[in-house]
C-alpha cells in the first residue's frame, strides 16, 4: 500500500493522456459509484461546481428520483465492475434510457456498456480500488471536459501530480507528518474535520482511508454543521474522548466565516477534546489543494497500519459482506 500510495501522483499524471472516447454533450452528470470509486464523484463535484457545473452523487441501489425529470448523463464508475449498488444503478438508467458513461477495469459492467454500447474509459487493473482513485478521478475529470461541464483540467491535473509526488517521495516531508500523526493517533479512533467545500470530500476519503488501511474506526465532520450538533457531543465525556483524537483540514478557501468558526470552535471545545491536529493544504488550484491532503490522509491511513503491525491492503471483511450477499441472491 506504501508503493500504491506512492504511485498516487503518477496516476494523477497519467490522466492527462487518458483517452476519452467521442461523448455527446451533458448538461450535468450524475456520478454513481460506491467506496473507493465512489468518493471520487464528490471529489468532481466539488471541481465542477467551481466552473459552475452541476455534478451529483449517489451511493446505493437505483437512481434518485428527480432524475427520471432532470435526466442527466450517468457516469458510473466501479474500479471492479461488479458492485451490486452501481450495477443496480445503472440498470435503472437503461429503464430510463438515460445516457451513462463508464469507467472501469471491467467486470460486469463492463459486460453490460458493451450490451447497451455504453462509452467505456478503461483504468489499470490491479490496485485495490480505494488505491486508483488518481486514475478514477482523472478518468472523471477528463470526460466532464469532454461533456462540455469544465475546462480542460490538464493543467491541474500537473500541478497535482507534482505537488502529491513531493509528498509521497520515499524519506520525503509527507511521510515524516504522517508518521508524526500515526504515532499521535495511534490509540484513538480518529474524527476528521472538512469544511463544506474542498476538504469535505477529502474528509470523507481520510475517514475511508482510516478504514480500509489503518482498520479502525473513523468518522468524518464538517464546519460548519458540526457546531450544530457534534460539539456538544463531547461535553459530558464519558470515559470516551480520550480514545478520540481529531484532525483538522484547513484549505485557503474555507473562508472567514468557516476560520472564524474553527477558532471558536476549538476554545468552546477546548476541554474537552483529548487530542487534536490540524493539516493545512498545498498548491494553488483547487485540484492540486484537494491531493495534497488526500495524499497526507492516504499516508497517514498506511502509517497507521504500520504503527499497528497491520497489512493496510487486505479488506476482508468487505470481500466477506460482498460474498455473502452474492451467495444469498
Ligand atoms: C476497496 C474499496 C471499496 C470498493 C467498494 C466498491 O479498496 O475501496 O470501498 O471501492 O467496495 O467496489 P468497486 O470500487 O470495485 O466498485
Amino acid at each position: 500500500m506504501r508503493s500504491m500510495v506512492a504511485g498516487l501522483g503518477g496516476q494523477v499524471r497519467a490522466a492527462t493522456g487518458v483517452r476519452v472516447p467521442d461523448l455527446s454533450p451533458a448538461g450535468e452528470l450524475l456520478v454513481v459509484g460506491m467506496g473507493g470509486s465512489g468518493i471520487g464523484g464528490d471529489y468532481l463535484a466539488h471541481l465542477a461546481s467551481l466552473h459552475g457545473a452541476r455534478v451529483a452523487g449517489h451511493k446505493s441501489y437505483g437512481l434518485p428520483g428527480w432524475v427520471a425529470s432532470a435526466r442527466p448523463t450517468v457516469l458510473a464508475v466501479s474500479y471492479s465492475g461488479n458492485t451490486e449498488e452501481t450495477l443496480s444503478a445503472v440498470d435503472a438508467a437503461a429503464d430510463l434510457g438515460l445516457p451513462v458513461i463508464v469507467v472501469t477495469t471491467g467486470g460486469a459492467i463492463g459486460d453490460r456498456a458493451g450490451a447497451h454500447g455504453w462509452p467505456v474509459v478503461a483504468v489499470p487493473a490491479g490496485l485495490q480500488p480505494r488505491a486508483a482513485l488518481g486514475h478514477l478521478l482523472g478518468a472523471a475529470l477528463m470526460i466532464s471536459t469532454a461533456v462540455g461541464l469544465v475546462p480542460s483540467p490538464v493543467p491541474d491535473l500537473e500541478e497535482a501530480a507534482d505537488v502529491v509526488d513531493s509528498l509521497t517521495a520515499s524519506g520525503g516531508a509527507g511521510w515524516a507528518l504522517a508518521g508524526d500523526l500515526a504515532g499521535s493517533l495511534a490509540s484513538r479512533a480518529v474524527i476528521v474535520y472538512g469544511s463544506t467545500g474542498l476538504t469535505a470530500p477529502v474528509a470523507q476519503r481520510w475517514k475511508t482511508q482510516i478504514n480500509e488501511n489503518g482498520k479502525r474506526p473513523a468518522w468524518f465532520s464538517v464546519f460548519p454543521e458540526l457546531d450544530h450538533n457534534e460539539i456538544v457531543g463531547w461535553s459530558a465525556d464519558r470515559g470516551l474522548n480520550g480514545r478520540l483524537g481529531v484532525v483538522t483540514l484547513v484549505d485557503r478557501d474555507d473562508g472567514a466565516d468557516v476560520a472564524r468558526r474553527r477558532t471558536i470552535t476549538r476554545e468552546v471545545t477546548a476541554n474537552d477534546v483529548d487530542w487534536i491536529g490540524e493539516v493545512h493544504s498545498q498548491g494553488d488550484s483547487a485540484l492540486a489543494r484537494m491531493m495534497s491532503l488526500t495524499a497526507i490522509g492516504d499516508m497517514v491511513s498506511v502509517a497507521l497500519a504500520e504503527v499497528a503491525g497491520i497489512d493496510p491492503v487486505p479488506v476482508a471483511p468487505i470481500e466477506d459482506l460482498k460474498n455473502r450477499l452474492r451467495e444469498e441472491s
